[in-house]
């Protein structure tokens, strides 16, 4: 009697499967039906799953009641994610495929969800909308947007969160239409629609969206941080910490928003302020500040402000002029006055400007990403500069907390960076928004010019793993009242409005000179449209003031015919710019006379100074996108040669 493997009987060949690698488990399957079979048991690929999560690797947070997967679907996952953690190993993320779309509208916000719904929002001058791709549709060649609906302003910030209800989207929108939409997507007779749970007037700048509440910071145009009760629509007012918001660092808008163990925290620049949530007491109320490292930019580290268990210490991921940090906050109310933590990749050079900005981390908090730009300056042979490396992405792995380095130890561990380059497509250099899905391998980027990426870095049937998560917008409840499918007319100035002084003073030889429209040899009004990385992106992205910037007068040197010092307003805020000095003051009030005395307490400075990284690569991209047009016409009809890019104006 021959004993052969088949004969050993569905169990056993289960668990001689369990001690193959993956590989000779798809070679046993080659063999005969028997074992082809068993390779195919759904019971086996459930085993091989569950233990791929034991051994910590990256499993999509969405996958909710696996065992409803068919075979087929968890071995799809199993090998993605092997795939994928080998190519983290080898250090070589370059995509596979990648699919491609134009939008003919500037893409301002983006999200990708379970792997399969990507969100976008997109506008220009004269209307903005929010679009839902379907992945699987992609992933097949079927680019039309699964919905599509109009909004009364652009979307300049955004969050989103699988809730009870569905994808739960709240959308702050500009100053032309002050106020956060809370919109959901939902299957309706077949169709996807986009419907509106709830729109607050007069709140902007969504920082935090976590069931109920929606945090904002902007209030009526005012950087006065609020949350919101959305299902109750109601607004709740966060007390100033008692050295009040008037304060430099504390004027402009919070990096973040999150909430943990129960407490509120804005995390600024040198602080985080913690405060209770109105559950405990009907109204927000002050707890304590601590201070933390000078911080450019943050991220949450873990898997949902909700998930982290009570207790845990909250961490962050940040970008500070050390590089980027891990900040750990153990319990404020028992603990010190101040954060610890410790730098994870040593800034390159740090002589110079930050390279590094976008930092973004992924869902399970595993894996993070940040935009590079002139990391480190080349020199040729010759010792001249040699032309800077256009923008691309650095990914690196968050150190796991088994390894013991997520505690407070002062061991620097510097973290290997996989660098990763787009071919150009679509330009990261025009102000991109992206995001990630650390546990699949896909990556998605939107810019300014419309285009529109999405990345698979493994490759295979991408199609296969789109279904992992129950359909979202499958829900029972009664859909709520559908946004407009038509365009709505934006209310967008073509100009800034102008407005005169109140008062007009004089001191000394200088007077401020009221501005208006006709007012000749003002050349630099246009400077402050809000144009990409224009000086109004800048103060709403460097010094953290969003708003519509209303110019109000300037003063003339008098020694040449330059302008001096430009006096804005945003919000109600005002501004005086000193071109001399490159330094800008804010004051509550009109300020008075001649600003040659300056108060050190008036003087603003950058709260996020990687966005003049971002600027650099900018207008790198533009001039270089300039400069290869010249030479392009020198050598080819322009009908050989496609029109790579659409006009930056
Ligand atoms: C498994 O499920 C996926 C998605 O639900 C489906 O597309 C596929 O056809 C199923 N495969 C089998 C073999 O039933
Ligand atoms: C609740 O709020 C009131 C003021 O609104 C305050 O006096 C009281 O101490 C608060 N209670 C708690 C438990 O925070």
């Amino acid at each position: 009697m021959s004993l052969s493997l088949t004969s050993l009987g569905e169990y056993l060949l289960c668990l001689v499967c369990l001690e193959l690698s993956l590989a000779d488990i798809m070679s046993l399957r080659q063999v005969c039906r028997v074992l082809s079979r068993t390779t195919k048991a759904k019971v086996l690929w459930i085993y091989i799953l569950e233990r791929q999560a034991l051994e910590e690797t990256i499993m999509p947070p969405y996958l909710n009641d696996y065992e409803r997967l068919n075979s087929s679907t968890i071995e799809a996952l199993v090998r993605r994610v092997s795939r994928l953690a080998h190519k983290w190993e080898t250090q070589d993320l370059s995509p596979v495929r990648s699919w491609k779309l134009h939008l003919p509208l500037a893409i301002t916000w983006l999200r990708l969800v379970a792997g399969r719904w990507l969100f976008v929002a997109s506008s220009d001058s004269s209307s903005s909308k929010i679009s839902c791709w379907d992945l699987s549709l992609i992933f097949q060649g079927c680019m039309e947007p699964l919905a599509e609906a109009y909004l009364p302003g652009q979307v300049k910030t955004g969050k989103l969160e699988v809730q009870k209800l569905g994808i739960v989207l709240a959308l702050g929108l500009g100053p032309e239409a002050q106020a956060v939409h809370i919109l959901t997507l939902r299957k309706c007779h077949g169709c996807h629609v986009f419907a509106e749970l709830c729109c607050i007037q007069g709140s902007s700048h969504v920082l935090m969206l976590s069931g109920d509440v929606v945090a904002c910071a902007l209030r009526h145009g005012d950087s006065v941080p609020h949350i919101i009760n959305w299902m109750a629509q109601r607004v709740y007012d966060i007390p100033p910490p008692p050295d009040d918001l008037n304060i430099p660092c504390r004027r402009s808008v919070p990096h973040l928003i999150t909430t943990w163990n129960g407490a509120l925290i804005i995390v600024r620049r040198n602080t985080l302020e913690f405060y209770t949530l109105p559950s405990a007491n009907d109204s927000i109320g002050f707890l304590k500040l601590v201070q933390i490292s000078t911080t450019w930019e943050a991220a949450v580290l873990c898997a949902s402000p909700s998930v982290s268990s009570m207790g845990s210490p909250l961490r962050l991921i940040t970008i500070s002029p050390a590089g980027v940090e891990i900040c750990i906050i153990e319990d404020p109310l028992t603990g010190l006055d101040s954060a610890g933590g410790f730098c994870l990749d040593p800034t390159p050079n740090p002589e110079h400007r930050t390279p590094w900005y976008r930092l973004s981390v992924g869902q399970a908090g595993r894996r993070f990403l940040r935009i590079s730009f002139n990391e480190v300056s080349e020199f040729d042979s010759d010792g001249f500069p040699k032309p800077r490396k256009p923008p691309h992405f650095t990914f690196s792995t968050v150190p796991s907390q088994s390894c013991g380095l997520l505690t407070n130890s002062p061991r620097a561990s510097k973290v290997p960076r996989i660098v990763w380059d787009t071919d150009g497509e679509p330009a990261l250099w025009a102000i991109p928004t992206i995001d990630f899905d650390e546990a699949l391998g896909l990556t998605v980027v939107g810019n300014i010019f419309g285009e529109l990426a999405i990345y698979d870095h493994v490759g295979q049937h991408p199609e296969r793993c789109t279904d992992l998560s129950i359909d979202l917008t499958d829900q029972k409840t009664a859909v709520p009242p559908l946004l407009p499918t038509t365009p709505l007319k934006l209310d967008l100035p073509v100009a800034p409005t102008l407005k005169i002084v109140a008062t007009q003073t004089q001191a000394g030889e200088t007077t401020w000179i009221f501005m208006n429209y006709d007012h000749p040899g003002y050349y630099e009004l246009s400077k402050w449209y809000g144009e990409p990385c224009d000086e109004a992106w800048i103060l709403e992205h460097a010094y953290g003031f969003p708003g519509r910037v209303l110019p109000q007068a300037f003063q003339r040197d008098p020694l040449s015919d330059g302008c001096q010092t430009m006096l804005f307003r945003v919000g109600s805020r005002y501004f005086a710019f000193r071109h001399d000095e490159y330094q800008l003051l804010s004051f509550t009030g009109t300020p008075s006379g001649y600003l040659d005395v300056v108060d050190d307490g008036q003087v603003e400075t950058y709260s996020r100074p990687t966005a003049m990284t971002e600027r650099d690569a900018f207008l790198d991209g533009k001039v270089k996108q300039e400069g290869w047009g010249e030479t392009i016409e020198d050598t080819f009809d322009d009908e050989d040669y496609p029109d790579p890019r659409p006009d930056l104006v």
